[in-house]
C-alpha cells in the first residue's frame, strides 16, 4: 500500500494588514492586551468584495498545484476545510472545481473549524493510500473579517481572527527514508467530544431554534418561519456572530493539544525528541508556548506565525507549513508533526516524514 505525500503547497493571505492598534478604531482594546493574551500583532482582512474564501483558496492551489508539476486538469478529488464557506451551499469545493477548470472530479467540504484542515488531510489521506486517486487537492481558506463583531462586545473573539488559505497536493509514493522507514504521512488521528458543542460556536443561522415541534408547526406564517432562521432580533443581540468561552476553550486546548501529538509519535514508535518541526494550529501564541514547554520541545522545533496572521482556522496548518517549508525548516526525512484543535471539541494529528 502506498504512503500520502505533500507534493506541493501553496498559500495565500490577502494584502491588507490590520494591525491591533487598527482595531481601536472599532472597539475599546490595547495593542499590549492582544499581544499579552494572545501574541498576535496583526493579521489580514480579505478585500470585501473581490475576495472570498473560495478565491484565496484558488490562489493557493495554483501554487501548491504547480509546485507539484502537475496541471488541474490532473487533479482528482478535492477536499475543502472551512467555516466560512462563500455560501451557506453548496460548499466551496464545487466553486474552486469550477474556477480552476477541473474535470467533473468530487469535491467534498469538511465542516470540523481549526481542526478543518487535518481532518481534511486525513480523509484525502485514506483516498491515495487505497489507490482510488493519485492527486488530491486538499484547501483550508477561511474569511472570517466578513462575520466578526467589530464592536467593543464582540472584542474577545474578533482580535484573534484572521483571513487566509492554504492547499497542500497529495500524491502516493512508496519511497522510503535511507533507513528502509516509510515516507510521507505515517498517521492521523482524529477526536471530538461535543459535550461543550455551545462554547465555541456561531448558532445562526440555523436550525437549531428549540420552539420547533411538530404540532405547533402547522400554525407558523411565513415570517414566524423565516424569523427563526435569520430575524432583525438576532442581529440586535449579535446572534450571527461567533460566540466563545475564552478561558474554557484554553483549558481544553492545553490538555488536548499535547495528548493528540503523543498519541501519533507513540503509534509509530517514536519521542518528541525525535520531531523536527511541530506546526500546531494557530490558535494563540500561549497555548503554543505551553504545548512546547509540556513537550519539552527547543524553540526550532516548533512553527508559529499568529504574530502575522492571527488565527486563520482551518487555514493555520497550511500557512504555517507552507512558510516553514518556504524559509528552508522543513527538509527531505525530517519528522513533522501537524496538531490542531478547535470548536466542537474536535482536535486532531497527522504524523509527516518528509
Ligand atoms: N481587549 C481588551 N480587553 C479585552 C478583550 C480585548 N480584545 N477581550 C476581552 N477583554 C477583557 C474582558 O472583557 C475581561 O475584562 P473584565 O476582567 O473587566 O471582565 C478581561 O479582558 C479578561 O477576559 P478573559 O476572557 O477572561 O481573558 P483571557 O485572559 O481568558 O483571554 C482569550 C481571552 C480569548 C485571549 C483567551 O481566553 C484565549 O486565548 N482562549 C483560547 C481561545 C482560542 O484559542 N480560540 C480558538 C480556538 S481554536
Amino acid at each position: 500500500m502506498p504512503s500520502s505525500k505533500i507534493a506541493g503547497i501553496g498559500m495565500y493571505v490577502p494584502e491588507n494588514v490590520i494591525t491591533n492598534n487598527d482595531l481601536k478604531k472599532y472597539m475599546d482594546t490595547s495593542d499590549e492586551w492582544i499581544q499579552e493574551r494572545t501574541g498576535i500583532k496583526e493579521r489580514r482582512y480579505a478585500h470585501r468584495t473581490d475576495e472570498t474564501t473560495t478565491t484565496m483558496g484558488v490562489e493557493a492551489a495554483k501554487i501548491g498545484i504547480e509546485r507539484a508539476g502537475i496541471t488541474p486538469q490532473d487533479i482528482d478529488f478535492i477536499v475543502f476545510a472551512t467555516l466560512s464557506p462563500d455560501y451557506y451551499f453548496p460548499g466551496c469545493g464545487v466553486l474552486v472545481q469550477r474556477a480552476l477548470k477541473m474535470k467533473e472530479i468530487g469535491a467534498l467540504d469538511v465542516r470540523n473549524q481549526c481542526s478543518g484542515f487535518v481532518y481534511a488531510l486525513s480523509v484525502a489521506d485514506q483516498f491515495i493510500k487505497s489507490g482510488m486517486y493519485k492527486n488530491i487537492l486538499v484547501i483550508g481558506s477561511e474569511k472570517h473579517s466578513f462575520g466578526l463583531d467589530l464592536t467593543t462586545r464582540g472584542r474577545n473573539v474578533s482580535v484573534i481572527f484572521g483571513d487566509g488559505a492554504g492547499a497542500v497536493v497529495l500524491q502516493p509514493t512508496n519511497e522510503t527514508t535511507t533507513a528502509g522507514g516509510k515516507r510521507g504521512i505515517l498517521s492521523t488521528h482524529l477526536h471530538s467530544d461535543g459535550e461543550s458543542a455551545e462554547i465555541l460556536a456561531m448558532y445562526n443561522p440555523g436550525t437549531h431554534a428549540n420552539h420547533w415541534s411538530t404540532e405547533k408547526f402547522a400554525d407558523f406564517n411565513d415570517a414566524e418561519m423565516a424569523d427563526m432562521f435569520m430575524s432583525h432580533a438576532m442581529i440586535e443581540n449579535a446572534q450571527l456572530f461567533p460566540n466563545m468561552d475564552g478561558p474554557a476553550v484554553f483549558k481544553k486546548a492545553i490538555v488536548k493539544f499535547p495528548e493528540v501529538i503523543l498519541e501519533s509519535l507513540q503509534v509509530n514508535g517514536l519521542s518528541a525528541a525525535d520531531l523536527n518541526l511541530l506546526i500546531p494550529h494557530q490558535a494563540n501564541l500561549r497555548i503554543a508556548q505551553f504545548v512546547q514547554q509540556k513537550l519539552g520541545l527547543k524553540d526550532e522545533q516548533v512553527y508559529n506565525n499568529i504574530q502575522r496572521y492571527g488565527n486563520t482556522t482551518a487555514a493555520s496548518i497550511p500557512i504555517a507549513l507552507c512558510e516553514a517549508w518556504q524559509e528552508g525548516k522543513i527538509k527531505k526525512n525530517d519528522l513533522v508533526c501537524l496538531a490542531a484543535f478547535g470548536s466542537g471539541f474536535t482536535w486532531a494529528s497527522a504524523l509527516i516524514r518528509w
